[in-house]
This record gives structure tokens, C-alpha cells and sequence, in this order.
């Protein structure tokens, strides 16, 4: 959001980028593995799923799901495969998102959205597939029955109406019309704050015994949602096409209900550092501080 940095969150986020590089690497080879092969019918539909899901992302919801996971010594291979599922589940967001009915964007990590490369009908039920596909590793974890039953309930959640889902609905149909910070608040929370924050609580499911960690987790998550919406909603007014991948100037356009519209940019970036910090606090006590509080003031400093 700001180049300007204190050297010492300068050296937390260099060590932060290394950390997700081989995350990414790690969440892509078994991506690769968990979605259907394009030389299985329906060879469009499985194309079109591995074009989003594959995607050069940031991959952050896996990154948050194993950081949580080694804060409380969870294990790591439940991790990486609900961390792959939460990423799907963010794919089929994406798609969705840029929909023509919905934000009707042609750009998504530097590629043309899916829509623009398969058509609208093969987009849509891409969506679906990585949406059922998520469910189906969830609840083959290999974790005892009543914590992946725990993990699919917090996953269903966060993604229908009282999460991503309800959000986005809120978003759109809030398009062009004055909103209250209150409903902004809902929208962000829901549309992204929502599957963040579930990230961070099923990482601390995958340990042997949780116990507290899980909602401590789960509020870090949630602050650090709503301030990497907020970074997002900044990112769209300042950043180019070519930084994010993705469209710019775009909010403004469609007349979405934003932090920079109700607060102005000032405001917004204070908020989401504030977030960060309040986000730092909760975790200080976990062995991997350094990481997850990196991770948070990455979610607000972030350059895409
Ligand atoms: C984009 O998410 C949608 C929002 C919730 C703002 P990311 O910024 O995590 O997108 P990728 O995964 O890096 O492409
Ligand atoms: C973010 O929506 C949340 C999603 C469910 C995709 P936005 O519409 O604000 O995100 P971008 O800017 O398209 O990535
Ligand atoms: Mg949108
Ligand atoms: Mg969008």
C-alpha cells in the first residue's frame, strides 16, 4: 500500500516473501495433484478450473491456514490440503466475482478471466466444480472425525450467505447507492474477512488438541481480512493494471461501496495498519510470532 517501511518490517517482510515463495511452491505442486486432469472429461470444464485455480496468485489463505497450523503444532499435511481447499474455494470466488453479472472484469493475475477465455457457461460451473472439489478434500483430511466435521462447518459457513456470499450480494446491490459504514463494515467483512478468518481457525483445528488457540486465531484472521480489503479497495485507486494484474480505478467506476469512498485514502490506510497492529497483538505468544505478525502488516503494505 506504501513503500514508505521502517527497516525493521523492511527485513520481516523480505523474510515473509521467502516464507510465501515456498509456500506457493508447496500449494501449487499439490494443487496440481487435487484438481481433475484435463485429459478427463469434460476436458473444458477441467481446464478452465486449473487456468483459475493455478493462476499466479498471492495464495495467501494457504499460507495463513499452515501458519496457524504450525503456531500450535497442528499438522502440516491436514494443513496443506485444507489450505489447497480454502484456495479453491477463493478461485471459484474469483470467477464468480468477475463475472459479467456481477464486477464484469476481463483482467484476474495478469491473465484474461476465465469468462473472457472459456466463455460465461463454462466459467460459472468452473466455479461450481472447485466449489464441490473444496468440499471433497475438506472431508478427506486426515484428521480425527469430529475436527473435519468442525472444519466443514466453519468452511460452508464462511462462504454462504452469513460470509463470502452474503457479501458479495451486499457489494452489488450496493453498487451506485450511499452506503452506511456499517453495511461497508458488512460488506468487508463478509466478502473476504470471512474465508480469511476461517483460514486461520482451521489451521489451529488441525492440532492434536485445540483448545483456545482456534478463536484467538480466528479474531487475528478476522482483522487481518478486513484490512487486506481495505489494502484491495486502497490498491484499486493507487496502484496500476500492471502491479495488481487486475483492473484499476474500477470501485470509482461502478460506484462500489469502499473504504477510500466513505473515508477518504488517509483514513483508510491508518485504519488497516491499525487492524495489522491489533491483529500482531493477539498473536505475540505463539512460537511463529514473527511470521503471522509479518503477515498482517503484509496484508496492509502489500505492492498487489
Ligand atoms: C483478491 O484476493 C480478492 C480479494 C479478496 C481482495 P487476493 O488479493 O488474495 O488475490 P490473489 O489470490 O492474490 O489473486
Ligand atoms: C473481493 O471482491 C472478494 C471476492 C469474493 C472476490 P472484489 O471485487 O473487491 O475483489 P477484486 O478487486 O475483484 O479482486
Ligand atoms: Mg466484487
Ligand atoms: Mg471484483
Amino acid at each position: 500500500m506504501s513503500p514508505e517501511v521502517a527497516p525493521e518490517v523492511a527485513t520481516e517482510t523480505a523474510q515473509l516473501m521467502t516464507l510465501l515463495g515456498e509456500i506457493s511452491a508447496k500449494v501449487d505442486q499439490r494443487l496440481r495433484e487435487l484438481l481433475p486432469p484435463t485429459t478427463e472429461a469434460p476436458a473444458e470444464l477441467h481446464e478452465a478450473m486449473r487456468y483459475s485455480a493455478l493462476a499466479p496468485g498471492k495464495r495467501l489463505r494457504p499460507a495463513l491456514v499452515l501458519l496457524a497450523a504450525q503456531a500450535v503444532g497442528g499438522n502440516e499435511q491436514a494443513a496443506l490440503d485444507a489450505g489447497c481447499a480454502l484456495e479453491m474455494i477463493h478461485a471459484f470466488s474469483l470467477i464468480h466475482d468477475d463475472l459479467p453479472a456481477l464486477d464484469n472484469d476481463d483482467l484476474r493475475r495478469g491473465l484474461p478471466t476465465c469468462h473472457i477465455k472459456f466463455g460465461e457457461a463454462v466459467a460459472l460451473l468452473a466455479g461450481d466444480a472447485l466449489f464441490a472439489l473444496a468440499f471433497e478434500v475438506l472431508a478427506s483430511l486426515p484428521l480425527p472425525a469430529q475436527q473435519v466435521v468442525d472444519i466443514l462447518k466453519i468452511t460452508a459457513k464462511c462462504v454462504g450467505s452469513e460470509g463470502l456470499v452474503g457479501g458479495e450480494t451486499i457489494d452489488i446491490l450496493s453498487e451506485g447507492k450511499e452506503v452506511s459504514k456499517e453495511t461497508l463494515d458488512q460488506i468487508h467483512l463478509r466478502k473476504t474477512a470471512a474465508l480469511i478468518a476461517a483460514a486461520c481457525e482451521i489451521g489451529a483445528l488441525t492440532a492434536p488438541d485445540p483448545t483456545s488457540s482456534p478463536s484467538t486465531l480466528r479474531t487475528y484472521g478476522e482483522s487481518i481480512g478486513l484490512a487486506f480489503q481495505i489494502a484491495d479497495d486502497v490498491l484499486n485507486e493507487t496502484a496500476t493494471a500492471e502491479q495488481l494484474g487486475k483492473a484499476v480505478g474500477s470501485d470509482r467506476e461502478r460506484g462500489k461501496a469502499t473504504y477510500p469512498a466513505l473515508y477518504g485514502l488517509e483514513e483508510s490506510r491508518t485504519k488497516a495498519l491499525d487492524l495489522a497492529a491489533q491483529a500482531s497483538e493477539l498473536i505475540q505468544n505463539f512460537p511463529n510470532a514473527p511470521s503471522l505478525r509479518a503477515i498482517a502488516q503484509y496484508s496492509v503494505l502489500r505492492m498487489n
